[in-house]
């Protein structure tokens, strides 16, 4: 099934959480406001939508946050999630901090793919830019991954003092993918303060003129790979500013609190959770409250499986017409 702009969509990011143990300079440095729990999908009314999903074509998803490994349970629901028929591939994108202690129960529930946000190897940038001292973590994270047979990546957002050399110098040494990320005006992410890929790309093959184009398949997302003769992983930059890859967007994202969003740039979504949930809401009165009696709302959940309503509403998001 194609969209409007006749584009295949076959990937599923799906946030399991907005919070984070981090607190990146240009995402959340004071923290974020959080979402209660109540307001967050729980893993079967993600399991749910990911069943719609795969069968209006989804074959990947990715768990990102926040942090996914913030929320208790991620192996459970890469479990639930690779069980659905249609459902190919399970990646991850996390800051690296909290995998090791759980990287078996994630491989062993079918993850395959792991994304590791790293911007610098320099520990004492690694504490400024993050606000936390655990670079050594995740560099044995990226280790302890590949040691499982993960297929992995790394994500550095890329600034000016970024210091792309030493970065790179990863991929010389493992089958570890190098991406740089433009700096988007999300978060605390300011245009401004980012440096475009164009500009780095040009350093990179001032210093390295055997760059060569990657034309391997490297994953579902936006990047363009670059090859150095003798690394084993390859460079990627993630234009997100400056590319152009609207055209050959693949994917639709869904938020912690379930709105379905098919672009990154648009601020609402289709609100899934209020499908799940039921629209036959009650009001129901509660009484002894201090201000006198109040309503409260009572939902009554829809049955799992055949959610017809559901299929029909992604369907429309993505395709603009109801299920077929
Ligand atoms: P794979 O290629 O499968 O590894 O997926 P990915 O690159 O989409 O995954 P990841 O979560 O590592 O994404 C890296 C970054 O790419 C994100 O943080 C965004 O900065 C950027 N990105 C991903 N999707 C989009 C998109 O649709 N639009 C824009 N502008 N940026 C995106
Ligand atoms: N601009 C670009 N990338 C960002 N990330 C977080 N905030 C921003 C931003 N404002 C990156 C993280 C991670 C990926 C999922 O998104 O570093 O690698
Ligand atoms: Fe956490 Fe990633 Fe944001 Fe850093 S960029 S604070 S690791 S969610």
């Amino acid at each position: 099934m194609k969209d409007a702009q006749g584009r295949e969509i076959k990937y599923l990011r799906i946030s399991v959480t907005d919070r984070c143990n981090l607190r990146c300079k240009y995402c959340m440095p004071n923290g974020i406001e959080c979402v209660e729990h109540k307001d967050i999908l729980s893993f079967e009314e993600i399991r749910q939508i990911a069943e719609c999903g795969a069968k209006l074509g989804i074959t990947k998803i990715r768990l990102t946050g926040g942090e996914p490994l913030a929320r208790k349970g991620c192996p459970q629901l890469i479990r639930m999630l690779k069980e659905i028929p249609g459902i190919e591939k399970m990646a991850m994108t996390t800051n690296g901090t909290l995998v090791r202690a759980i990287l078996p129960q994630l491989v062993e529930a079918g993850l395959d793919e792991i994304n590791i946000s790293l911007d610098t190897l320099d520990a004492e940038k690694f504490a400024a830019i993050t606000g936390q001292n655990l670079l050594p973590e995740v560099l044995l994270a990226i280790d302890a991954a590949l040691a499982a047979g993960l297929k992995v990546k790394v994500n550095a957002v890329s600034m000016p003092d970024t210091d792309w050399k030493c970065l790179i110098s990863l991929a010389k040494d493992k089958p570890v993918d190098v991406r740089f990320i433009e700096l988007m005006p999300i978060g605390a992410g300011r245009r401004s303060e980012g440096r475009s890929n164009e500009e780095l790309l040009e350093e990179i093959r001032r210093e390295f003129p055997q760059l060569q184009a990657d034309e391997k398949v490297h994953g579902a997302g936006p990047a363009v790979y670059y090859q150095i003769p003798g690394y084993q992983g390859s460079i990627g930059l993630i234009s997100a500013m400056h590319g152009k890859f609207c055209g050959s967007c693949n994917r639709i994202r869904l938020t912690s609190t379930g709105f379905l969003k098919t672009c990154l740039c648009y601020e609402d979504g289709t609100d899934l959770r209020k499908i799940l949930r039921g629209e036959r809401v009650q009001q129901e009165s509660v009484s002894g409250c201090a201000k006198g009696s109040r309503t409260r709302t009572v939902q009554s959940g829809v049955s799992g499986t055949e959610n017809k309503e559901l299929l029909d509403a992604m369907a429309r998001a993505i395709y603009g017409k109801p299920a077929e």
